[in-house]
C-alpha cells in the first residue's frame, strides 16, 4: 500500500465520521483532520465576538485574525482559537445550532478550504467533512461517504450528549439533525453530496469497529 495517501471522508452530521476517520488515521499512522472542527471554530468566535452570522464582509474580517490551532490529544485533539482551549466548547448545542449558516458563507469556505488543502499537501491524511471528497481534495486516492438514518444518528448524538451531561429531547435533535441535512445539501457553495467516485457506507447497523474494518479493507484493496 501506498504510504501518503489521502483519505477523504464525507457525510452528513453523526454519521460516525469523525470517530472512524480518528481510528484509521492512527492504524495508518496518518494525520487526522477534522474540518468540522474548523467550522465549528470560527463560529465560536463569531458568537464571542458578536459578528453577525451571515455577514460575509464581516466573517472574512474575523478570519484574517483568527488562529484555529489542532494539538492531538490521547482522546482525539484538541482545538484552540486564539490560543483558548475551544475543544469542549465548540461541540455544545449553541454552536451546532448556529454552524451551518456560518460555513454557508463564502469567504469562510473559501479561507477554510485553503488551509485544509495546505494540511493534505503531503498526503498521509484522513479528513472528514462535508465536501472534502468534492472540492478539497477532488483527487483524493480514497473517498468514503459515510450515511445512517436520521433516527439512528439522532439516537447517537443523544447518547453523547447525555454522557456529557447536557439535558436534550431526542425528537428536538432528530428535527435539527434534519435540518442541518437541508442546510448542508442545500446550499449553493460545496453543499453535501456524495462524490462521483466516492464508496458509500451505510452505518446504520454497523457497530464502530466494523466500520473502520470496512474502511481499512477498502483503502488497502484499491491502493
Ligand atoms: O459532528 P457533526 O457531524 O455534527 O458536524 P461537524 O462535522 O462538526 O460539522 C459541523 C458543521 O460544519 C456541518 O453541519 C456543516 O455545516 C459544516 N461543515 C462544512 O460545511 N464543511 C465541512 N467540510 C465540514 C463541516
Ligand atoms: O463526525 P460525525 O458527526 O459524523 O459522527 P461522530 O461524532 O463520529 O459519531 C457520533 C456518535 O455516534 C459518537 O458518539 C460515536 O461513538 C457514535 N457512533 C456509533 O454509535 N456507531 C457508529 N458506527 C459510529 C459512531
Amino acid at each position: 500500500m501506498k504510504s501518503n495517501l489521502q483519505v477523504a471522508i464525507d457525510g452528513p452530521a453523526s454519521a460516525g465520521k469523525s470517530t472512524v476517520a480518528k481510528k484509521v488515521a492512527h492504524l495508518l499512522d496518518y494525520v487526522y483532520c477534522d474540518t468540522g472542527a474548523m467550522y465549528r471554530a470560527v463560529t465560536w468566535a463569531a458568537l464571542q465576538q458578536k459578528v453577525p452570522l451571515d455577514n460575509d464582509a464581516a466573517l472574512k474580517e474575523l478570519l484574517t485574525n483568527l488562529k484555529i490551532v489542532f494539538k492531538p490529544a490521547d482522546d482525539g485533539q484538541k482545538v484552540f482559537v486564539d490560543g483558548e482551549d475551544v475543544t469542549a466548547a465548540i461541540r455544545m448545542p449553541e454552536i451546532s445550532k448556529n454552524v451551518s449558516l456560518v460555513a454557508a458563507q463564502i469567504s469562510v469556505r473559501e479561507a477554510l478550504t485553503k488551509k485544509q488543502q495546505e494540511l493534505a499537501l503531503d498526503g498521509g491524511i484522513v479528513m472528514d467533512g462535508r465536501d472534502i471528497g468534492t472540492t478539497v481534495l477532488p483527487d483524493a486516492e480514497v473517498k468514503i461517504f459515510l450515511v445512517a438514518s436520521v433516527k439512528e444518528r439522532a439516537l447517537r448524538r443523544f447518547r453523547e450528549d447525555q454522557a456529557k451531561g447536557i439535558k436534550v429531547d431526542l425528537s428536538e435533535l432528530e428535527k435539527e439533525i434534519a435540518l442541518r441535512d437541508k442546510k448542508d445539501s442545500t446550499r449553493l457553495i460545496s453543499p453535501l453530496v456524495q462524490a462521483k467516485d466516492a464508496i458509500k457506507v451505510d452505518t446504520t447497523s454497523l457497530t464502530i469497529e466494523q466500520v473502520v474494518a470496512k474502511i481499512m479493507e477498502i483503502i488497502k484493496k484499491n491502493n
